[in-house]
């Protein structure tokens, strides 16, 4: 017998995904294409890949080039933006903030002016824990205050802000996703996190473990932890996907500019992904001891309870385990470093 049951079907819509061949920007076309909807990538492959989008469509260009958006805006129309395109060294940033001002600032202006102009309703923006600066609490919540302690860290939090006021003005509404640690990888070894140069501490990790790089350099054991090495909250790059989906249908469904934390409430210290990197790869990380880096807070812990609530967001992979092995397949599948010469013991790990 034919059920006669109603089936219910969200209807497809149609988003621009600017950075979509980056690490996370690809994991998010991936969750779009999932859940059936029709993707467009911008990408001008300066740090991004042509290999990492898995469908849509790719418009190779800059974002920051007001004719390029005009070319897209007034071909189709979209449903939503979602903005991955950004530069994300902390120390590259204190040293040419010029650069950053100008990438992860002025030309984000430029999007938000063709987006007011061409009335594309909604936009999720990529933020950053690093918008809150020196802690001073853990775990941090919204209400932190936001008093960033570098060019990288203001440049987004100066964007959350022409966000709130675009909202007021013109009635753009975005929804800003402070994530703290983005970590992992597709579970199926599809894509991964491939930084030029990597300065990420797990990838690094495992590079270390693979022996395509000589150590892994731990970054002060002085910090007042338990193991004296700092803590980070570690949180899926596929949970990320999932939180930027549901960011959408928030601002679909008419709800207000806002910003919301990504993390999993769980600190780990650098020791630990260290440990968890040998487990999981069955490979020893050959370490060296290094100084403190500059500008590393002690302990950042997402208190990501409003994006739960209020998005309905439930990570599927919060723990540490899973989310390094996603990695460590990603890292040995990675087509790079199929090719890529281990000139530095543990070959075993091959
Ligand atoms: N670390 C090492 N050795 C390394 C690399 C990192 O010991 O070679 C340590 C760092 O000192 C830090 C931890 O590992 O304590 C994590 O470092 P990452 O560079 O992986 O990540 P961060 O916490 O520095 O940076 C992340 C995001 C940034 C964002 C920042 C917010 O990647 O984009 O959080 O504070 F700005």
């Amino acid at each position: 017998m034919i059920s006669t049951l109603p089936i219910t079907l969200r209807p497809h819509r149609t988003l621009l995904v600017i950075g979509g061949c980056g690490y996370i920007g690809s994991h998010m076309v991936k969750c779009l294409l999932d859940a059936g909807h029709r993707v467009v990538v911008l990408d001008d492959l300066s740090g991004g890949y042509r290999d990492a989008l898995l469908g849509g469509e790719l418009v190779v260009g800059d974002f920051g080039e007001r004719t390029v958006l005009e070319a897209l805006f007034e071909g189709r129309r979209f449903d939503g933006v979602l903005h991955f395109a950004s530069l994300i060294q902390v120390g590259e940033s204190v040293r040419d903030p010029a650069l950053y001002y100008r990438s992860n600032m002025a030309k984000v202006l430029t999007l938000l002016e063709a987006m007011r102009d061409h009335q594309v309703p909604a936009l999720v923006f990529s933020s950053s824990a690093a918008v809150y600066g020196e802690p001073h609490y853990v775990p941090i919540d919204e209400s932190h205050p936001c008093t960033p302690i570098n060019p990288y860290g203001m440049t987004k939090h100066v964007v959350e802000t022409m966000l709130r006021d675009f909202a007021v003005a013109y009635g753009l509404r975005a929804v800003a996703l402070r994530y703290f640690n983005a970590a992992g990888a597709d579970p199926l070894g599809r894509l991964g996190e491939r930084h030029q140069p990597e300065t990420h501490l797990i990838p690094l990790a495992m590079q270390a473990a693979l022996g395509t790089r000589p150590a892994l350099q731990v970054f002060g054991r002085d910090y007042d932890t338990p193991d004296g090495t700092c803590i980070r909250d570690y949180v899926h790059v596929d949970d990320l996907a999932d939180a930027h989906l549901l960011a959408l249908e928030y601002l679909w469904s008419a709800g207000p500019s806002t910003s919301f934390n990504l993390g999993n409430g769980a600190g780990f210290s650098v020791q630990q992904v260290i440990d968890t990197v040998a487990a999981v790869s069955g490979v020893p990380v050959p370490v060296e001891e290094g100084a403190r880096r500059a500008g590393d807070p002690a302990r950042l812990v997402a208190d990501a309870a409003r994006a739960r609530q209020v998005l309905g967001w439930t990570p599927r992979y919060g723990d540490l385990e899973t989310i390094v092995r996603h990695a460590w397949r990603w890292e040995q599948l990675r087509p790079d470093a199929r090719a890529a010469t281990r000139r530095y013991g543990n070959e075993q790990a091959t």
